[in-house]
């Protein structure tokens, strides 16, 4: 089947109806040319290859196996991020596999009431709350909080210090961002392998595809993370403290057309799931790379004060977020595929981030690249994610502190190096390193 046939099936057939029979259909009839046959969206473990083709043969194509639309140039993902009203964020926490009735009911039961804030609210009320939550993360706020995260990695650093060999996930990088996140938050940390575990639950459930029984028992776990959430805000209305969750309790100032306080613990879910898987995922992929490729690790010891250029290419080059989501609002037309109204998008950011056309060499590292500010790890426009500015000061803490405390450190060899199946967060589940 030729492309421009493929294209005409698809706008006469409803988006939702061909599902799971389109599956059969490519297969039987285009395996070798058609990257919808072929390509699993789910399996992140070595996507780059299939994806420097799709840019070259097929830029935009659709995968049956999740009913979504695949872009994977640079210009098309910007492009759609930039243009909120044509493409909404509307789906970004949207199961990719649909929750059974089963597990409806369990969340109705358990007074589940998260509502749209942030990552999949639309304008006006993304635009109210996030200026909101823009104040919390100001650059001169999270500088303030630089002296307690120096304080929590070199606890963290000097804890591992003596251990190798180590997997560095399980010992440092699982939990760390965790316990940034937690103090700047105002959560204790005796709550971090508990929260840990309940948002890791929730990465699979709305970004994998467990089964039916899984499902419910991950649903089981949802139900207390949420309650934990709403219980925490209550706490911080009650008796505000200097931390981030009483900032938004003091903006609210008791007014329900500013914030309510629904919202308030929406925000706290999104933030408590957003705000620690992606940073440990993406300092999991930095150190991987610059240990395999050992001469930048050596460069960065030589020469600290380069880490920040160094993450930033190591965002461009394997962003832990690495692909992101977008609805169409209305028809469109994007290179050259007609995208109907109503379709699901997923913007391939580690595809656009290796683009040719606008990072020369794509496939090579180098810190010295002049153009870094526009890789899209954090993504682009309105929903630009908003913990940007401490993501990077953490990880850049963190690199500063273990290129100087373990510059010897080196990948520990034989290892296979895995990555859990979904279809958003890319980085090793474990990393065996030693000095
Ligand atoms: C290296 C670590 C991180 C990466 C790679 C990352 C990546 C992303 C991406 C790709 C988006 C979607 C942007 C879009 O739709 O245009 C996003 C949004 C978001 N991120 Fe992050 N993120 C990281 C760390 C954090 C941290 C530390 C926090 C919280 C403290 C956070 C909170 C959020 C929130 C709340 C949103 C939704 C913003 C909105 O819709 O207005 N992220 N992030």
């Amino acid at each position: 089947m030729t492309l421009e046939r493929l294209k005409a099936v698809y706008s006469l057939v409803p988006v939702r109806l061909f599902q799971s029979s389109a599956i059969t259909m490519h297969h039987s009839q285009c395996p070798m040319t058609n990257l919808s046959a072929t390509f699993d969206p789910l399996d992140l473990s070595d996507p780059f290859p299939m994806l420097a083709r799709a840019r070259r043969e097929q830029p935009v194509f659709y995968s049956p196996a999740i009913d979504y639309w695949v872009v994977t140039r640079y210009e098309d993902v910007k492009a759609i991020f930039r243009d909120h009203e044509t493409y909404t964020a509307a789906n970004t926490i949207t199961p990719i596999a649909p929750f059974s009735a089963a597990v409806k009911e369990m969340l109705a039961v358990g007074d589940y009431t998260p509502e749209p804030v942030l990552s999949n609210n639309v304008p006006p009320g993304h635009t109210r709350i996030r200026a909101l939550v823009n104040r919390l993360f100001t650059p001169r706020r999270m500088k303030s909080f630089a002296p307690a995260i120096r304080d929590i990695t070199e606890r963290g650093v000097q804890r591992i210090s003596q251990q190798a060999p180590l997997d560095i996930v399980a010992e440092l990088t699982y939990e760390y961002p965790a316990y940034v996140l937690f103090h700047v938050l105002g959560v204790p940390d005796a709550d971090v392998p508990q929260v840990k575990a309940w948002a890791g639950n929730r990465i699979k459930l709305y970004y994998g595809r467990p089964s039916a029984a899984e499902q419910i028992a991950m649903t089981a776990n949802l139900v207390p993370f949420w309650r934990y959430v709403v219980e925490l805000v209550a706490e911080k209305a009650r008796a505000p403290r200097d931390d981030l969750t009483s900032d938004l309790i003091r903006m609210r100032a008791g007014d329900d057309s500013v914030l309510t306080l629904n919202e308030i613990a929406s925000c706290m879910i999104t933030l408590l799931v957003a705000g620690h898987e992606t940073t440990t995922a993406q300092i999991n992929n930095a150190l991987l790379h610059l240990l395999t490729e050992r001469a930048h690790w050596e460069a960065l010891c030589q020469a600290p004060e380069r880490i920040p250029a160094a993450l930033e290419e190591m965002m461009r080059y394997d962003p832990s977020v690495c692909a992101w989501r977008r609805l169409a609002a209305k028809a469109s037309r994007i290179s050259g595929v007609d995208i109907p109204a109503g379709a699901n998008l997923l913007l391939m950011l580690h595809s656009a981030n290796r683009d040719e056309r606008v990072f020369p060499e794509p496939d090579d590292i180098i810190f010295e690249r002049g153009n870094l500010k526009d890789q899209l790890a954090f993504g682009y426009g309105i929903h630009y994610c908003v913990g940007a500015p401490l993501a990077r000061l953490e990880m850049t803490i963190l690199l500063e502190t273990l290129t100087r405390a373990l510059p010897e450190m080196r990948l520990a060899p034989g290892q296979n190096i895995e990555y859990t199946r979904n279809i958003s967060f890319r980085g090793p589940v474990e990393l065996q390193v030693t000095w």
